[in-house]
């Protein structure tokens, strides 16, 4: 098959991956990329992947049989309604369904319309009804930016000063969020929809914060693990868990949106909290999460590209359900020194080969830019720079592997959280 996919991060580096896992005789384009992604692509297309038109032209001259989006901006750009319009399949949303993730107000009006259970909220648009909506909820406060905000819009604070102070940084440019803070266990499930079916893959758990022991600011992810034993305790099997939240969220926020006139095809993102009261979802994504996807693909044991263009073609129902292996996977993200909040760029990577020796190992880039010359340094260029990905038949085993190699890259300043599954390790 011929498949172009859109992005440049971790995400898209996995996918790119898993697919070529899976047939070495695919052609993989992909835009814009990344250096990881750029040595492991058959090509790397010249075009804006956030330009419906571009886009469209160069998968229609290319003969692509498929276009996977990786991130948001592509589908709120509307790429998706364009390639659907000239009858090229994509898997990812139009613009309309992946408000779903853009808006928070929209998915709450979707989650209500459709009965699915998520925390009270209530949307502000003035100093005042934000402070009358924190104190009806009390602390722990929760406020989120109503918008794109890749992850880090969102503030969670027992400090009432703080949430105000985070509110009128976004007030300016629209409305917030102020929400019931929900405590629990966060849970990551992804479903892929063709806009009716939906098929869930494996949960996995991301770690948000930037530092050991859940300490520090959100960021957008800095690792992961998959799949999560602990839910077998609480639902009898992950399974139970799975269909469970396939039942009481994803099918009816699919038939909701499809109600709607605007179906669903692509990638839907639960990010739950399993509260006392039950499985709550705190938001939606409209695409594969970031870096969860590093970890759920390479213990996809059937064909990503089938169940991809399945979903594309409104056929997923025909499709055997996709299954996984039963092996312990871990992520865990190198970041640039100040990130979050002022992330240094333009330093060299280096160890880059021994790392990807390490047996179980293989890295997905990020922010890289450069050469891929023998041990050739690699320079970063954002925040998130590359994952480490570890498979192990014990969680131990994973980590374990994960950590060493992360032990042979070297970037000044770098970190990384030292934490990522240790309490499932045992
Ligand atoms: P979001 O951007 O909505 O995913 O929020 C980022 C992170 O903030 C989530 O993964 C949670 O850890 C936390 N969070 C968001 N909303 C809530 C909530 N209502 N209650 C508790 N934690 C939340
Ligand atoms: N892992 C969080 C996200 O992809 O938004």
């Amino acid at each position: 098959m011929r498949i172009l996919v859109l992005g440049s991060g971790a995400r898209e580096h996995a996918i790119l991956l898993a697919l070529k896992a899976e047939d070495a005789s695919h052609e993989l384009f992909a835009a814009p990329g990344n250096a990881g992604i750029a040595a492991d692509a058959t090509l790397v297309a010249r075009l804006d992947a956030n330009d419906p038109t571009q886009v469209t032209d160069y998968a229609n001259d290319e003969n692509i049989d498929l276009v996977i989006i990786g991130p948001e901006a592509p589908l709120v750009a509307g790429v998706a309604d364009a390639l659907r319009e000239r009858g090229i399949p994509v898997f990812g949303p139009g613009r309309a369904a992946a408000q779903l993730e853009g808006s928070k107000a929209f998915a709450k009006r979707i989650m209500d319309a459709a009965g699915v259970p998520t925390g009270r909220a209530t949307r502000a648009t003035t100093r005042a009804e934000v402070a009358a909506a924190l104190d009806e909820y009390g602390a722990t406060y929760v406020v989120k930016a109503d918008g794109l905000a890749a992850g880090k819009g969102v503030v969670v604070t027992d400090d009432r000063g703080a949430a105000l102070a985070h509110a009128d940084a976004y007030l300016p440019t629209g409305p917030v969020l102020v929400e019931e803070f929900l405590s629990g266990p966060e849970v990551s499930l992804f479903f892929v929809s063709d806009g009716d079916t939906v098929r869930a893959l494996s949960p996995a758990q991301d770690f948000k914060r930037a530092y050991d022991g859940d300490a520090g600011p959100n960021t957008g992810g800095m690792g992961a693990y998959s799949p999560l034993p602990w839910l077998a305790d609480r639902f009898g099997s992950e399974q139970a868990f799975v269909d469970e939240v396939t039942r009481t969220v994803a099918e009816p926020v699919i038939k909701q949106l499809d109600a709607e006139g605007t179906p669903f095809i692509g990638l839907l993102y639960a990010g739950l909290i399993l509260t006392e009261q039950g499985v709550k979802v705190i938001e939606f994504n409209a695409r594969f999460g970031d870096p969860e996807t590093q970890v759920v693909l390479p213990r996809l044991t059937t064909p990503l590209s089938r169940l991809l263009l399945a979903a594309a073609g409104g056929y997923l129902e025909d499709e055997p359900a996709p299954t996984f292996a039963d092996t312990a996977a871990v992520t865990v993200v190198l970041a640039s020194e100040g990130y979050p909040e002022a992330p240094q760029t333009g330093r060299p990577i280096e160890g880059l080969r021994a790392a990807a020796s390490v047996p179980g190992v293989h890295l997905a880039h990020a922010a890289t830019a450069g050469p891929d010359a023998p041990d050739g340094d690699l320079i970063a260029t954002g925040g998130r720079v590359l994952n480490v990905v570890a498979v192990g038949d014990t969680f131990a085993q994973a980590r374990e592997r994960a950590y060493a190699a992360l032990g042979e890259i070297t970037l000044e300043g770098g970190h990384f959280r030292t934490d990522i599954a240790a309490r499932v390790a045992g």
